[in-house]
């Protein structure tokens, strides 16, 4: 039943274990383990930050590469080692290829510093990105090792299917290499003055409309989007969201055009990671048909957050605090909110203004709001293990890991309906709850009215405690894991293969 194994080329700015910024990490480090265990050969490509520790990863000097600039050649050094994956056996490693140059990458930041996007990162981004074509027959002359399929994430990564197909067309093992390019957020295009674009090394040919133009700047989005060979993006109803004005980002019209060669797979989770019964963050283990020890969490999370140990409900937040994430309705609910007997759990950094927002509603509510301003992975564990409900009213969410972490514990979300949260969480209604599929609580429009009217109903739901246990082992039970994704990669990297 299990045809030949793929290889695959997997190109992205971030992975779980090297460096995250948000759920594009959690994917590509998951995603790519998973493909491992289904016997797939994985090479993964991410640039060498500087605040990757050497102890923690095992990244080592491999070869030196002369990397082909505008201003002339630059000398890389790739560095070389793996995914400590316990759960893998030792033929089934994602072997990671770093690539080191510490003028672009040792940096504080990804992509920006406070706030403010480094002013390079289209050289950046175009140089890590050309070190995937120069990499490939490396590859091949030390290994024997050739790619079936290039799958890049993400503007950061756009450029490496764009050369593919231009600088490197006709070039045998590179240039006829297919390509799934997966778009994880179209609110992040990598937007540059067409002044820049010379920077990515392209002829003017392909600074046209038709290619990465777009509206007079330069689009490395949508660069991957016209030259990839299949497109994807993390969830079935984000896949036909953004081909229309509302969620396109003015990209929709490429989209719809390519919607034959567009497809939507939701993800999946690191169930290993994300495990209430055996989580090393947190205070006690507990399983959907043992639920005692999410009482000690709480408690212990309570007393984290210098909140009283009281037995109310407990409303978490755990986001980049970004427009996207319709954070501002919850800031103008909390008065309300607040007029119940309930606590919040905040978790999350980001844009200034909604900084200090959450700043100040704690300073007014200390005994009701737990308030960290951070990125903190061990606490957002401890968060989702100790609280009963878990916000996330998004503007738009292509897939949203969150929600599922939180189900994964427990903690019922209540969600806008929209992109992957419409097909992650399954909501309340009184039949649904009683055939156990119920597993959260969704509201329609961006309105503060309506996340009010919906956290309000949930907390009446709350109290019915047969109802409310139903909604969290519902979630506790669903089915999360990275198996069913990997398989529909692996058939969507065949028929790339296949032409
Ligand atoms: P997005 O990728 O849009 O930020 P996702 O829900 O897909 O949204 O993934 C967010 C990831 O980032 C999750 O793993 C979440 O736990 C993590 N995260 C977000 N903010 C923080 C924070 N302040 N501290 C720790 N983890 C965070
Ligand atoms: C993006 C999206 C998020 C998704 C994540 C991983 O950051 O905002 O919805 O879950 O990528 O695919």
């Amino acid at each position: 039943m299990n045809p030949a194994p793929l290889k695959i080329l997997m190109v992205a700015s971030e992975a779980v274990p090297f460096a995250k910024t948000g759920g594009l990490a959690d994917m590509v480090g998951s995603l790519s383990r998973e493909l491992a265990r289904l016997g797939h050969g994985i090479r993964l490509v991410i640039p060498r930050y500087g605040n990757i520790s050497e102890v923690a990863t095992g990244l080592q000097e491999w070869k030196t590469l002369n990397l082909p600039t505008p201003d002339g050649p630059i000398q890389t050094v790739i560095e070389r080692g793996s995914i400590v994956d316990h759960t893998l056996s030792a033929d089934q490693l994602v072997q990671v290829l770093a690539v080191r140059h510490d003028p672009y990458f040792a940096r504080t930041g990804l992509y920006q510093e406070g706030g403010v996007d480094y002013p390079d990162n289209l050289e950046r981004f175009a140089f890590f990105s050309r070190a995937v074509p120069e990499l490939i027959p490396l590859l091949r002359e030390t290994s024997q090792w050739v790619p079936d399929v290039l799958h890049a994430h993400d503007w950061q990564a756009a450029l490496s299917v764009v050369y593919l197909k231009t600088l490197y067309r006709g070039r045998r093992f590179v240039g006829d290499l297919g390509s799934l390019f997966t778009v994880h957020n179209m609110g992040y295009q990598g937007l540059f003055p067409a002044s820049a674009y010379p920077k990515t090394g392209l002829g003017p040919e392909y600074f046209t409309p038709k290619t990465l133009e777009f509206h007079g700047a330069l689009s490395l989005l949508k660069g991957g989007l016209v030259f990839a060979d299949f497109l994807s993006t993390t969830s079935p109803t984000y896949s036909r969201d953004i081909q229309t004005a509302e969620f396109g980002f003015g990209l929709e019209g490429v989209l719809r055009e390519r919607k034959d060669r567009l497809s939507g797979v939701l993800n999946g989770i690191d169930i290993d990671t994300w495990n209430p019964a055996d989580d090393p963050h947190v205070a006690d283990g507990y399983t959907a048909s043992d639920l005692k020890g999410k009482r000690a969490c709480k408690a212990s999370l309570q007393r984290e957050l210098g909140l009283p140990i009281e037995e109310v409900p407990l409303i978490a937040i755990i986001s980049r605090l970004t427009e996207q994430k319709g954070l501002d309705l919850v800031i103008t609910i909390v008065p309300e909110l607040m007029e119940s007997n309930i606590q919040m759990a905040i978790l999350g950094s980001g844009a200034p203004s909604l900084e200090a927002e959450f700043k100040s509603l704690q300073g007014r509510y200390p005994k009701k709001i737990g308030l960290r301003i951070e990125y903190d992975e061990g606490l957002a564990h401890r968060i989702m293990a100790g609280s009963d409900l878990f916000l996330m009213p998004s503007r738009y969410e292509p897939c949203g890991l969150t929600e599922l972490y939180a189900m994964r514990y427990g903690t019922v979300p209540i969600v806008r309906r929209t992109g992957g949260l419409a097909d992650t969480v399954n909501p309340y209604s009184p039949r649904a709850v009683h055939s156990g599929q119920a597993t959260g609580f969704r509201f329609g429009e961006t309105h503060s009215e309506d996340l009010l009217t919906t956290t309000l109903f949930a907390l009446h739901i709350y109290q019915r405690k047969g109802e409310w246990q139903s909604l969290m082992r519902a979630g506790m039970q669903k089915e999360m894991s990275w198996a069913k994704p990997a398989e529909a990669y692996t058939e969507l990297y065949r028929r790339i293969r296949e032409g």
